[in-house]
């Protein structure tokens, strides 16, 4: 049965691609009014036309989430241009694998910055907004990395325990306030993620990865909107989704 989200306000990070983009879709077309942030404004900008075309209802707001004063403004101007806030997925993130020697640390800054600021400057901007909703609910988008480590990546998995850490804690926040808190950790998704790797580390991916087929990113955004199409006294709080064929 396909989740109704009319009357619903969701607010994605990431929107300009992969798993983002196919949750803002997946969202509008369950009737909710959807907020895109991401930093490449062309990308989102189409796909809010797209989404208005189809007769659904986006704002498109230029956004890098690892900017306090910008993940403030996304989140806000969700609130007074679409009225609320329901939901706000937490998904903008940044995969830089390879070992920890030597690693170009100005890679490690770019993953706390996007998986870690991110989620917590967007998660502080929407608080007061859902406490005042009386309702609200915050969707973190982790990893199989936010629950198994590997040697490779160590800083990715750093900061997706944290994101595991920060919800749990948040979900215990979360209750006297009416926000449900859930965590979608997806093992292998086709997606630009890995894209951003260095060769070497693509190569070592690939052996590792070698025969599964991934998850699609429509596969992930059925997770999120399985979890957030709950009725009010339903709290999901984790989903571990990997792709059928991907054993670690
Ligand atoms: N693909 C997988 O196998 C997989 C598995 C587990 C978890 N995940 C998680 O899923 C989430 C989405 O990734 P994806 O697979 O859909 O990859 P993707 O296609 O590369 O999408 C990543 C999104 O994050 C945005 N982003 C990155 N840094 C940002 C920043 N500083 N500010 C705002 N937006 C930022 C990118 O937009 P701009 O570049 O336009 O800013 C893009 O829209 C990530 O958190 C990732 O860790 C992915």
């Amino acid at each position: 049965m396909m989740t109704d989200l009319s009357s619903q306000v969701v607010a994605v990070t990431g929107a300009s691609s992969g798993i983002g983009e196919a949750t803002a879709l997946a969202c509008a077309r369950a009737g909710a009014a959807v907020a895109l942030a991401a930093r490449r404004s062309d990308r989102i900008e189409a796909l809010a036309a797209r989404i208005t075309e189809e007769g659904g209802r986006a704002i498109a707001l230029p956004t890098d989430v690892g900017e306090e004063s910008q993940a403030r403004d996304f989140v806000e101007r969700t609130h007074s241009e679409l009225g609320r806030l329901d939901v706000l997925v937490n998904n903008a993130g940044v995969m830089l694998l390879g070992p920890i020697e030597s690693a170009p640390t100005e890679e490690w800054r770019r993953m706390i910055h996007a998986n870690v600021f991110g989620v917590l400057y967007c998660t502080h901007a929407a608080l007061p907004l859902m406490r005042e909703q009386g309702s609200g609910h915050i969707v973190n988008v982790s990893s199989v990395a936010g629950r198994v480590a590997r040697a490779g990546s160590g800083v990715y998995n750093l900061t997706k325990f944290g994101v595991g850490a920060f919800s749990e804690s948040l979900r215990q926040e979360g209750v006297a306030m009416g926000v449900r808190v859930t965590t979608i950790e997806p093992g292998a998704v086709a997606t630009e993620l890995a894209a951003h790797n260095r060769p070497e580390v693509l190569e070592q991916m690939a052996k590792r990865f070698a025969g599964v087929t991934p998850l699609a990113a429509e596969d992930v955004a059925g997770a999120i909107l399985y979890a957030i199409g709950q009725p009010a006294n339903v709290s999901v709080n984790e989903v571990l989704v990997r792709p059928s064929g991907q054993g670690g």
